[in-house]
Formats: structure tokens, C-alpha cells, sequence
């Protein structure tokens, strides 16, 4: 009777879309083009896409069928698993709702972006009011009302998408907006990879330099620094993925899923690249990552750089790519969050109501972020000066317990329950019920990476970004 009721996608290309768009995300288009770059290059590709391999498969590959196995989200399913593990759901559940009250405020200057290109397509200085783009940018995020505005409106989109529910929400937006978005990228690198000058962009991203590599600690700090961004990037560590397997059918291949929105995931981070880097050097710019690269340096290479109508053009679809792959992963996020509360009224015998559950739960994420609005993305405001936590912005506080805390924490502890507790021949067993089995070779390669590998990798994660937040 419950799992009469509960959703399941409408098909294994529409919950592949679903996976890889909460994958595929600011952390690929802000984060990978500028690591890359700056931590060696083809040595570092080579590096994350190991780390992918031994880390990343694994852990997809058991947040999937923890899902599966229990056919509940993320907190009930380890209820299920393990009782006393239940708070590895919780812990899940919290660091969504942290991560989506910035990610949030982020999407929402996205959209300002977008639209603002689109208008200078029509009227030079109807989008950016005439200022360069640096001066924008700092004029957009010290404007408290306008960031809170785009904050409400991203959020509002991301709760309405929730709302249409798994497949008929959720499913519907991802089929529709991962293709485009792999379009309209393609589309941007052969613009960016056809400016005269894009050779130094392009080696900037490949050209293997072992620098960085060239001391243990420089070697340790390419690591992390991999590591982090690769368990970001494929949405590991909150119980994102155990939910959405949650609603995957028995049938399916998890093995192939989980291999195909890993290799998906790289590629489209790889893309980014591609499309960015050699732009930016085309335009003499120089290389960065974050808000600055997405707000201020791309900026430029649109308007100084580009310019005209085509530089606009090109902003609009550029930004429109990246509202895309915010909102696809910022409804994963909220998904996790609604779902809790859905499972929770369901297993209670009550009739759960999808749409007021994530109206509430969306708005309260919503009020949560308005202080990341308020303090211009830590960029200095009363508020920061004015709480304990002043040594960081919120964006960086919210960023902290989440990313930098409960996601690794949940990694590493998760894979010590399946490999220690549980035992991965629950997982060969989930992945043989759709009648492919693994070969003995491979599942002895999973059972290392669940039991060392994976909590190794997590520790190291966690280790960098307590490095990273100064706090060791
Ligand atoms: N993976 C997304 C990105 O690269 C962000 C994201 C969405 C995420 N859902 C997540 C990160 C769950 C960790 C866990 O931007």
C-alpha cells in the first residue's frame, strides 16, 4: 500500500536527467575551470577523474540503492538500514537546507544576469545601467532589496518545479532543461574555442604542470582540492541520491546509472572549461574562480570583450545555461527536504500533501537565506559585523556546516555502514535485483572502496575544508 503510493519517475532517461542535473551545477561552472587550471592542469584531470573512480562511484552507487533497497528518502531510509544511524538522515537533510539558502541568493543573481543580457540585446544599458562589470556586480549585491528579490523569485521557481511533484515536476523540467543546457554549451565553446587568442585558455586548462604537484604538501593539497570539489559536484554526502533512487524502479541498472552520471557530471565540468577559460584569456582577463569568475569576469568577456548585440546574445544563452544547471540541482536540494516530511505524513498513515509541504518548507529555506542577500555574499555589512560568527559571511557559515561539515562527515560515515556494518553484498544484491549481477573481480574492488577507500577520501575532504575555513 505505501509503495502504491509513493512516485516513481516516469522513466530511466528521466531520472538519469533528474541525477545529472542535481550533479551537474554551479560547483561544475564556478568551481572545476578554475581548479583545473590552477592546480595543475591535465595533472589535476587526471587526479579528480581517479578520485571520480575509487570515491565517487562508490558512494553514488550506494546512495542509489540505499534508496532503492528501502524505497524511502534519506532519513527513513537509514531508519530502516540501521536504526541508530537514523541521524546520518537528519544530518542530510540539514546540510540541503543550508546549501539551498545560498544557492538560492546565487540563482537568483543568475537570473538577474539573464535577463539583464537579454535586455541589452534590445537597448544598450537597459540590463546593466551602463556600468562596467565589476561596478555591477558590487552595485547589485550591496542592493539588499533587489538581491532578496531574485533570492524570492529563484526559490519561487525551484518550489513550484518541487511541487509539480517526482515525475510530473521534478522529471518533466530536468528532460527538457539537461538537453538544452548541453546545447546551448556546445553551442558557447565553439564561440569561445574560435576567438583569436583562445590557445592560452586551453592551455591553461590542459597543459600539464607539475608544480603544483612537486612537494607532498603541494601534492596533498591538489588532493583535497579534488576531492572536495568531486563529492560537491556529483551531490554526494546529503542524501540527495538516496532519495532520488528512492523513486527508481526495481527494474533498472544501478551499476550503469551510477557509472553514466558520474562520467556525464566530469564531462560537463570538462565542457565548462572549455567553453570558459579560452574566452577569458581571448579577452586578456585574468583566471578565477567563484562569484567573482561568474559575475565579473564572464561578465567582461560578454560586454568589454564580446560586445555589441552578439556579446549580448551570447550573455543571455551563457547565463541562461547556468540558470539551468542551478535549478536542476536546486530542486534536488529541496527535494530532500520536502521528502522528509512527505515520507514522514505517509509512514504516519497520513495523506501527505506535496504541495503545501514544500511551499512551507521552500519559504522557511527562503527566509533562511535573505541574511546571505543581505551582507552581499560576505562581502562585508552590518550583519557580518555585527554576529559571533563575523569571521565569516553567512554564505561561508551556511557553507561551512554543510559542505564543510555534515557532507563529508555523512560520506565517510555512510560508506563505514555499508562496508563494516552492513556489508556491501547488500549493494551487489540491490544491484543484482534488476537481473544483472557483479562480477566477483568488481565487487571485491567495491568492498575496498567502501571500507577504505571511500572513508580515507571523506577524511581528506574534511580535513581540507577545515584547513580551508582556518579552522585548524
Ligand atoms: N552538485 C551541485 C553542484 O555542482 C550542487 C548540489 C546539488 C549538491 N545537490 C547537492 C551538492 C547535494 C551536494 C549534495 O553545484
Amino acid at each position: 500500500m505505501e509503495n502504491n503510493q509513493r512516485a516513481q519517475w516516469g522513466s530511466n532517461f528521466g531520472f538519469l536527467m533528474a541525477a545529472v542535473g542535481s550533479a551537474v551545477g554551479l560547483g561544475n561552472i564556478w568551481g572545476f575551470p578554475y581548479k583545473l587550471g590552477a592546480n595543475g592542469g591535465f595533472a589535476f584531470l587526471l587526479i579528480y577523474l581517479i578520485l571520480v573512480v575509487v570515491v565517487g562511484l562508490a558512494t553514488m552507487l550506494g546512495e542509489l540503492a540505499i534508496g532503492r533497497i528501502t524505497g524511502k528518502s534519506a532519513v527513513f531510509a537509514y531508519r530502516d538500514l540501521a536504526k541508530k544511524w537514523t541521524f546520518l538522515g537528519y544530518a542530510g537533510v540539514a546540510a540541503g537546507f543550508f546549501i539551498l539558502a545560498f544557492y538560492s541568493v546565487i540563482g537568483g543573481i543568475v537570473i538577474r544576469y539573464m535577463v539583464s543580457f537579454l535586455l541589452e540585446m534590445f537597448k544598450s544599458g537597459a540590463g546593466f545601467l551602463g556600468m562596467g562589470s565589476g561596478e555591477y556586480f558590487g552595485y547589485f549585491i550591496s542592493n539588499a532589496g533587489g538581491s532578496i528579490f531574485f533570492h524570492a523569485l529563484f526559490m519561487a521557481i525551484t518550489i513550484l518545479i518541487v511541487m509539480g511533484g517526482v515525475s510530473g515536476g521534478i522529471e518533466k523540467f530536468c528532460k527538457f532543461a539537461m538537453p538544452a543546457l548541453v546545447v546551448i554549451l556546445l553551442i558557447v565553446i565553439i564561440r569561445s574555442i574560435t576567438l583569436p587568442g583562445a590557445g592560452a585558455g586551453l592551455a591553461y586548462i590542459f597543459k600539464p604542470n607539475l608544480e603544483p604537484l612537486s612537494t607532498l604538501s603541494g601534492f596533498f593539497s591538489v588532493l583535497r582540492t579534488a576531492a572536495g570539489q568531486m563529492f560537491f559536484s556529483l551531490s554526494l554526502g546529503m542524501g540527495c541520491m538516496i532519495t532520488y533512487g528512492s523513486y527508481l524502479s526495481k527494474k533498472e541498472n544501478l551499476m550503469t546509472n551510477s557509472i553514466f552520471i558520474c562520467i556525464a557530471d566530469s564531462t560537463v565540468a570538462l565542457l565548462a572549461a572549455i567553453a570558459i577559460m579560452p574566452a577569458v584569456f581571448a579577452f586578456g582577463l585574468e583566471p578565477g574562480g567563484g562569484p567573482g569568475l561568474l559575475f565579473v569576469t564572464l561578465h567582461e568577456v560578454f560586454t568589454s570583450g564580446m560586445g555589441g548585440f552578439v556579446g549580448s546574445l551570447f550573455g543571455f544563452l551563457f547565463y541562461l545555461l547556468v540558470f539551468f544547471a542551478a535549478v536542476t540541482s536546486s530542486i534536488s536540494l529541496l527535494e530532500v527536504c520536502a521528502s522528509f516530511f512527505i515520507d514522514k505524513q505517509q509512514l504516519e498513515g497520513k495523506k501527505a500533501d506535496r504541495k503545501v509541504i514544500s511551499g512551507i518548507i521552500g519559504a522557511i529555506i527562503f527566509v533562511v537565506g535573505i541574511p546571505v542577500a543581505m551582507d552581499g555574499l560576505g562581502g562585508g555589512s552590518i550583519i557580518k559585523e555585527t554576529f559571533w560568527f563575523n569571521k565569516w559571511g553567512f554564505i561561508d557559515f551556511y557553507d561551512l556546516i554543510s559542505e564543510g561539515i555534515l557532507m563529508p562527515l555523512g560520506a565517510a560515515l555512510m560508506s563505514v555502514l555499508i562496508g563494516w556494518k552492513l556489508k556491501t553484498k547488500i549493494i551487489s544484491d540491490e544491484v543484482a535485483a534488476s537481473g544483472k549481477g557483479i562480477k566477483l573481480k568488481a565487487y571485491k574492488f567495491w568492498d575496498i572502496c567502501f571500507r577504505f577507500v571511500v572513508p580515507i577520501g571523506m577524511l581528506l575532504v574534511l580535513w581540507g575544508q577545515f584547513l580551508d575555513f582556518g579552522l585548524i
